[in-house]
């Protein structure tokens, strides 16, 4: 196991009829600016329970951040943010709203061009940032209680990410009844956005974390577990509670601790959805499993372990269950109703694999996932092997 520090300051509220909590978590007499997404909040009911715990602050509304939330959107925010000397920020949405409200957070005091703190990476030097905390409304990206962001720029087809210690909401507030009102196709991608984000930091190779790999199987196999159900009754409370911390517990920081990660199936989505619009989750199920594939080799000791732990694939050779193992991954991204190649989704593969690598080789992302190993040339098989 290699050294780590660790630290989670974001206090988690969990289960039914929290939000009226928002009255006491939020600092008293803070002016506090709410953001939210194109309006689910306002049919569910959630707006008006929010509102209603907030009726004692002075509250500023932000709505209309998209998913994939736009750098030129969140802007707008941060202006209003500085115009009326807000200091608090309350999001209530998905990983967009949040992620967006990361970025206005850091942004406000920002002297600079703003877009450098994504395109630089300046999250972590930042001293200053506006305090926030969030109302989760889509389990899946764990931004409730990690520290990273992802931000659109439509203009130029990017997506970039950036994070900080700064950037912990102070606290997050988890209802498992609002996933109720998740269409089926939310529901699937936050499922499988959540297993992804643990084969990222499962998903590598051997490293003495007896305890790390445990707690990354007991999520996966909890989400695999809960998915028919949630799928099926989004209404059934156990259900949706599991599904709900398992996303969170998925992201938040724990499972990375003094283990290798990998990361490059999501860089490489990351461009599928800048590119092609490809939702965030449905980029990981094209990618995942066929860069499992292209790396067999080096990822198939862990391979075999996911497949015997996970699945139950305890016959045939080393080389024939680590396959089984990435057949059962696809399968269970199918079995959500997510299709699973890029053909599904676009035909424009020669450009799009060419885009991919001149951006990688822009930033130097010439080594990327657990071993360094995912080179422009392992990038352009994993695309092929994705079509
Ligand atoms: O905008 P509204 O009207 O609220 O509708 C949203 C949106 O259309 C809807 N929705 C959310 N909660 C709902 C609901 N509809 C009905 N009932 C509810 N309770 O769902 C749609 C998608 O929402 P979004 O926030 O975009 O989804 P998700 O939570 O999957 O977030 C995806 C974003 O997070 C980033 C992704 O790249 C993407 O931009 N990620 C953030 C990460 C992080 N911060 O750690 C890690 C992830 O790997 C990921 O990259
Ligand atoms: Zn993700």
């Amino acid at each position: 196991m290699n050294n780590f520090e660790f630290r989670n300051p974001t206090k988690l509220v969990f289960g039914k009829d929290q939000i009226a909590q928002l009255s006491t978590l939020i600092p008293a007499g803070a002016k506090v600016l709410m953001t939210y997404g194109g309006g689910s909040i306002k049919k569910n009911g959630i707006y008006d329970e929010v509102m209603a715990a907030l009726k004692d602050f002075e509250v500023t509304e932000f709505s209309g951040i998209e998913a994939n939330p736009q750098f030129s959107t969140l802007m707008k925010a941060v202006e209003l943010i500085r115009e009326q000397s807000l200091d608090f920020i309350l999001a209530v949405g998905g990983g967009s709203v949040i992620d967006g409200t990361k970025f206005i957070s850091a942004a406000v005091h920002y002297q600079g061009d703003t877009w450098d703190i994504l395109s630089k990476n300046l999250g972590k030097q930042l001293e200053e940032a506006v305090p926030f905390g969030t109302v989760l409304t889509l389990p899946a990206t764990g931004s409730e209680m990690n520290s990273g962001a992802v931000i659109s720029r439509a203009e130029t087809q990017e997506k970039r990410a950036f994070g900080g210690p700064l950037f912990f909401p102070q606290f997050s507030v988890l209802e498992p009844k609002v996933i109720q009102s998740l269409p089926k196709r939310q529901l699937a991608n936050g499922i499988a956005d959540a297993f992804t984000h643990v084969m990222e930091q499962y998903l590598t190779y051997p490293a003495g974390a007896l305890l790390q790999d445990r707690f990354a199987e007991g999520i996966i196999q909890t989400l695999v577990e809960v998915a028919p159900k949630v799928m099926e009754d989004p209404k059934d409370e156990e259900a949706a509670s599991n599904y709900m911390w398992s996303a969170t517990m998925a992201l938040n920081g724990l499972i990375q601790q003094g283990v290798p990660t990998d990361w490059a199936t999501h860089m490489i989505g990351h461009e599928l959805t800048a590119l092609h619009g490809i939702d965030h989750a449905r980029t990981l199920a094209i990618i995942g499993p066929n860069l499992y594939q292209e790396l067999f080799e080096l990822k198939k000791d862990k391979l075999v372990q996911y497949g015997e732990r996970v699945w139950g694939i305890t016959e045939g050779t080393a080389e024939e269950r680590a396959q089984q193992a990435i057949d059962q991954t696809t399968a269970f991204y199918q079995s959500l109703g997510i299709d699973t190649k890029l053909s599904d989704y676009t035909q424009e593969y020669a450009s799009t694999k060419a885009t991919i690598l001149e951006r990688f080789q822009e930033r130097g992302w010439s080594k990327l996932g657990d071993r360094g190993s995912v080179t422009p040339a392992v990038v352009a098989n994993i695309i092929d092997r994705s079509i």
